[in-house]
């Protein structure tokens, strides 16, 4: 069995190692515009060390905007901001996927125009997201009830995947995820609760995965398959969402994903955000259902990591909270190195404090 210091191919990128980086929400990105900006360049290529590093996630368009100050991918200025981006960490050795995000309900009125956010249902649900508050800092406010995605909005949502994920090749990026975990728009039509629509996209199991698979269709047709991964998360309470069927969505997902020639299948699992651990069980019923490269993360130590490339059940890990600390990440888990704490006081918005301030080993 590989180590985690061992090379992987993921589709059309070989990565020298198993370690990646997560993708990692930091809200820095320069305003007006969510522009990518010289601090963000110099935060990814501290990091380049990466097997591969996953971009923190990117709307696709303002409409999948849901954070203060997060980057985007659908205008000429963001593919420009990224461009640098991603020659810079490609200068240092490394690769960089960009995370297509569209946030669905977990938003605010205030990044819309006062409009509602948009859902696979307008169903009211309890959940916060983070706007600046009247000190310029990021604050938490409820999550307003979204507005359900209307049947004749579907083609143009697809475009708007289908444009990220052109522009995504453009700046430059080896790849892309599509993110459909965490309660985000794809997952909130994967979930029965969050989604009451009677329409194709709702009901059935079949019905509530038809978007994910849609979206990956458009932007797999977009670039190539082998350049396209996808990261879910079944299992688990995230922003409000939660599928009590989640084992079954999930392995469902991963076994319509399993004949499309993908570069990876990301499993993000619960106990990160405070859920129980996921059990092997499900892990190896994800494997049967699902053969190419599957990447794990959540809360993973070296440990953990191991163990589950050992048992064949993950092929490489992805790491946050850790990326975000120790930016020469691999090394220090490969020496034995010792790490760097986080702080969680500095994940969210600012400047280089927290940022690109963390020491690599001396
Ligand atoms: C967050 O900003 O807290 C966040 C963003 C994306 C995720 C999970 C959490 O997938």
């Amino acid at each position: 069995m590989p180590t985690l210091f061992e090379p992987l191919t993921l589709g059309a990128v070989t990565t020298p190692n198993r370690v990646l980086m997560a993708p990692l929400t930091r809200m820095r990105a320069t305003v007006p515009g969510d522009v990518p900006n010289e601090l963000m360049q110099e935060y990814y290529v501290q990091r380049a060390s990466a097997g591969l590093v996953i971009s923190e996630g990117t709307q696709i368009s303002p409409e999948g905007k849901g954070y203060m100050d997060t980057p985007g991918i659908y205008s000429d200025a963001q593919v420009t901001g990224w461009r640098t981006i991603t020659d810079a960490v490609h200068a240092a050795g490394g690769r960089i996927a960009a995370q297509l995000w569209h946030v669905g309900r977990v938003s605010h009125e205030s990044f819309h125009g006062g409009a509602p956010p948009v859902s696979a249902s307008a169903a009211p649900y309890r959940n916060r997201t983070t706007v600046r508050g009247e000190d310029g800092r990021p604050t938490r406010v409820a999550c307003p009830t979204p507005r359900a995605l209307g049947l004749e909005e579907i083609p143009r949502l697809l475009e708007d995947y289908r444009r990220a994920t052109v522009n995504a090749r453009e700046a430059g990026f080896d790849l892309v995820e599509i993110h459909g975990a965490h309660g985000y728009l794809l997952h909130q039509f994967l979930a029965a609760d969050s989604n009451r629509r009677e329409d194709a996209y709702g009901g059935s199991l079949e019905n509530r995965a038809r978007l994910m698979l849609e979206v990956t269709d458009a932007v797999a047709s977009a670039w190539s398959p082998d350049r396209v991964g996808i990261r879910i998360s079944p299992i688990g309470s995230f922003n409000g969402t939660e599928d009590p069927e989640g084992a079954e969505s999930g392995l469902y997902v991963a076994r319509e994903l399993a004949g499309r020639g993908l570069a990876f299948l990301h499993l993000s699992e619960p106990d990160w955000a405070g859920g129980p651990q996921l059990d092997d069980a499900f892990r190896r019923d994800l494997r049967g259902a699902y053969r190419g490269p599957i990447v794990g993360a959540g809360n993973y130590d070296v440990d953990k990591a191991q163990r589950l490339l050992d048992a064949g059940m993950i092929d490489a890990a992805a790491f946050g909270r850790a990326f975000i600390a120790n930016p020469d990440l691999p090394r220090r888990l490969e020496g034995d190195l010792g790490l760097n704490a986080s702080d969680p006081e500095t994940f969210y918005g600012g400047g280089e404090a927290g940022y690109t301030d963390y020491p690599a080993y001396a």
